[in-house]
């Protein structure tokens, strides 16, 4: 793309700021200046204007949940279905690890955070050592495909590499990269993180499946026979990954994807709700849930819509391959957005200055069939760390890691 090209497509979207320092650079920058202005979809930016009513929510109604007495009276058939599974190479896991973590306000990646006392406890190595547990009852290997963006690529692989992959066999270990999108202010105008480069922020989680194909990682999925996929956030520190019994539970219920529920610990807890939406599985988030939802009863008298997602799935990869064309909803996040000020100086702001853009891959569900909502023991298993104090905290992660016997 050349200066005009350039010029007319930012001009078409109301952009024109971004040849604000064009004259300042050399050819090199410029070139990259460029390119991203053609690699980008300046089209999103435009939603900001109509952020309200952009994702309309259907009809819900409260989901079956398999529940905890439920699972425990079949555990040690699910366990043995899931453990035949893994040790046929069936399973593999899949790592977010792309998100900018800024709530935590590390400049690095997250999972390379110290949550260690007295000793070194990276949250990378919390989720390893939880894989290891499975890789040991299986006594097989679990492929781990950890998903990072443009942001933090380099020194996640380096951190892995230096650590020796705590001990995971490297060769089951595959990284990829999701893809970026503009990040704007309030007005929708992309800010500049650099004279000549655009502000940008990982696409959000919901591409992942997307990005795994554009890497090939997918091919290498099919070539392997690996049929089901484990999606987890990297945030939680408790978090059981590929865990038979949920595994079994899934492919014994012949569903499409399986998710991880907690029990609420109160109506407005800042969890999405499993619940149906036109009839289909589907989740609630929290800033969705109207006063009525929230009182809501079930037919036994409890609240409807009371089990809560973790980020943890396990999706069966031949239904995910059938919906990877479909489009996934948009969601526009408020954000703290690293920008040039009026005098060219990168600022890193202290508060959300802007917009961000993203699909979850909680919106994934919906389009699937079938979905069986697995309870899971809230403190044996669900400690996010979003935050550094308060809730979910590395403070309260710390406490559930305690909880749970593991020293730190
Ligand atoms: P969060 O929604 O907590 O976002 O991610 P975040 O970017 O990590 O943190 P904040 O909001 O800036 O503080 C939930 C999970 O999804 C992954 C994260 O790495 C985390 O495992 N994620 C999020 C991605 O992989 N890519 C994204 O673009 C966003």
């Amino acid at each position: 793309m050349n200066y005009q090209e350039a010029y007319e497509k930012l001009e078409k979207y109301g952009q024109l700021q971004v040849l604000k320092y064009y004259d300042e650079l050399n050819g090199e920058e410029k070139e990259a200046l460029l390119a991203q202005i053609e690699q980008t979809d300046f089209e999103v930016l435009s939603l900001c204007k109509k952020k309200e009513t952009l994702n309309p929510r259907g009809k819900i109604e409260p989901i079956g949940v398999m529940q905890l007495p439920e699972i425990e009276k079949k555990r040690d058939e699910y366990t043995g279905t899931g453990l035949e599974a893994i040790r046929d190479g069936k399973v593999g896991a899949v790592l977010l690890a792309g998100g900018m973590g800024t709530r935590l306000g590390s400049d690095a990646p997250k999972g390379v955070y110290n949550i260690g006392l007295t000793k070194d406890v990276f949250i990378f190595q919390r989720l390893i050592e939880n894989l290891m547990d499975v890789v040991n009852q299986a006594g097989a290997w679990i492929p781990l495909y950890v998903m990072t963006s443009d942001k933090n690529h380099d020194t996640t692989v380096r951190f892995f590499e230096e650590k020796n992959y705590f001990g995971y066999r490297a060769d089951y270990v595959t990284f990829f990269m999701q893809d970026m999108a503009p990040a704007c202010d309030y007005e929708g105008k992309v800010y500049l993180e650099a004279k000549n480069k655009m502000s940008t922020s990982p696409n959000g989680n919901g591409g992942w499946f997307l990005s795994m194909m554009k890497w090939g990682v997918t091919d290498k999925i099919r070539q392997a026979g690996v049929e089901w996929l484990n999606v987890f956030a990297v945030d939680n520190v408790l978090q059981r990954i590929a865990d038979p019994c949920f595994v079994g539970a899934t492919i014994a219920t012949d569903s499409a994807v399986g998710a991880k529920v907690v029990a609420k610990n109160a109506p407005d807890e800042k969890v999405g709700a499993m619940c149906l939406e036109d009839g289909r599985p589907s989740i609630v988030e929290y800033y969705d849930m109207t006063p009525e939802l929230m009182a809501a009863k079930n037919e036994q008298g409890g609240p409807a819509y009371h089990f809560g997602v973790i980020l943890n799935y396990l999706f069966r990869v031949k239904d995910l391959e059938e919906i990877v064309a479909r489009k996934l909803p948009l969601h526009i996040v408020e954000k703290k957005i690293p920008y040039l000020d009026e005098k060219g100086d990168l600022v890193k702001p202290e508060e959300p200055n802007g917009y961000k853009f993203e699909q979850l891959v909680l919106d994934m569900i919906h389009e699937l069939d079938s979905c069986l909502p697995f309870e899971v023991v809230r403190n044996k298993e669900f400690a996010p760390i979003k935050n550094r104090t308060g809730i979910d905290s590395v403070e309260s992660a710390r406490a559930l890691c305690e909880e749970n016997g593991i020293i730190l």
